[in-house]
């Protein structure tokens, strides 16, 4: 009998529809058994979110400061063939509950010598976040031999409004009955039991060697490099914001709300002002550094992890 564990979080519900969607293949086969894992914070994070709370939790995920979560529960005494860490993103880093699972010693004792498979249910920024799942995954001696990534594929600023507005109301339906439905599509999560038979037979054969390039080329992850040079921009204004923020106290502290919203307005007007100056800046960049940007879009895109990068 083969094990393997699936370590998710999710809010909504989409992260788990989208792993079990990639499941799919696994569930015919009786030789494998599949342990479910959900991350539970002791504090629950609100789902839909308050405005305010939604804001707060900004400056831990930027400076990926865990939370307590409840004690896992699988048994660390058995091997697992295969771990599959299942995360969104917030504030462009692992979300606060995700990544302090990863934190917890029974975590860091399953993932030693073990292959690990990331999936990332997002909006469309995630490239700088995966680095640091690398980072934890390889630090604690595990392999990561593969990665899938769903995103909402509308454009960058529609997204934004789309997502505000599920997060905010707790409904994955038409804004307005005009825009685009917010998150990952059905059909992209239907679509991704593909890649669990991709997954399957390099499992049965114990040899993960290629399963990224498979993946990649089943278009499992798709990088836009103008997002990339975006997402590297904010993430760095992004870590001042937080250190900021983080000087006037931690998580629920009133001493901190002027300045979460300072940053509110802040990030309204970079929105309507400087994000489209961005785009414009970027598409410049791309043209004098096209290829930079190809070694780095194919380096992201990867599982491996270029430690100078990193440091
Ligand atoms: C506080 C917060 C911040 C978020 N920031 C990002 C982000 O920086 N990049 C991104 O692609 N998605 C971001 N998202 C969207 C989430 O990654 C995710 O798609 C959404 O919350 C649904 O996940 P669920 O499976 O937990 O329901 C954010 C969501 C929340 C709640």
């Amino acid at each position: 009998m083969k094990r393997i564990i699936i370590l998710y979080y999710t809010q909504s519900g989409q992260l788990k529809d989208i792993v079990d969607s990639i499941l799919k293949p696994f569930k015919v086969d009786e030789n494998i058994e599949i342990v479910y894992e959900k991350i539970t914070p002791e504090l629950p994070y609100p789902f839909p979110w308050k405005i305010l709370s939604f804001f707060d939790s900004f400056p831990e995920s930027v400076s990926n400061i865990p939370c307590k979560i409840e004690p896992l529960k699988f048994d660390s005494n058995q091997r697992f063939d295969l771990i599959i860490f299942a995360y969104q993103i917030w504030y462009l880093n692992p979300s606060i509950p995700s990544i302090s699972a990863l934190y917890e010693q029974k975590f860091q004792f399953i993932v030693k010598n073990t292959p690990v498979i990331t999936v990332i249910g997002c909006r469309n920024m995630w490239i700088l976040a995966q680095e640091k799942v690398k980072n934890l995954i390889y630090n604690a001696g595990g392999k990561l031999v593969g990665n899938i990534v769903l995103i909402d594929r509308s454009p960058n600023l529609i997204g934004i409004v789309t997502i505000v507005y599920w997060l905010i109301f707790g409904k994955k339906n038409r804004f307005l009955g005009i825009f685009p439905k917010p998150g990952v599509s059905k059909k992209d999560i239907d679509n991704c039991q593909i890649f669990g038979e991709t997954i399957l037979n390099d499992f049965k054969y114990n040899d993960f060697s290629q399963l990224q390039n498979k993946l990649i080329n089943q278009k499992a992850v798709k990088i836009s490099s103008g997002l990339l040079i975006f997402e590297q921009r904010i993430s760095r204004i992004f870590k001042i914001w937080a250190k900021f923020i983080l000087k006037s106290g931690n998580a629920g502290d009133k001493k901190r709300i002027p300045k979460l919203y300072f940053f509110i307005v802040y990030l309204i007007l970079a929105i309507i002002i400087l994000a489209p100056v961005s785009t414009i800046i970027s598409a410049i960049y791309l043209l004098f550094r096209k290829n930079s940007t190809k070694k780095d879009v194919e380096y992201y895109s990867n599982v491996f992890l270029n430690f100078k990068k990193n440091n």
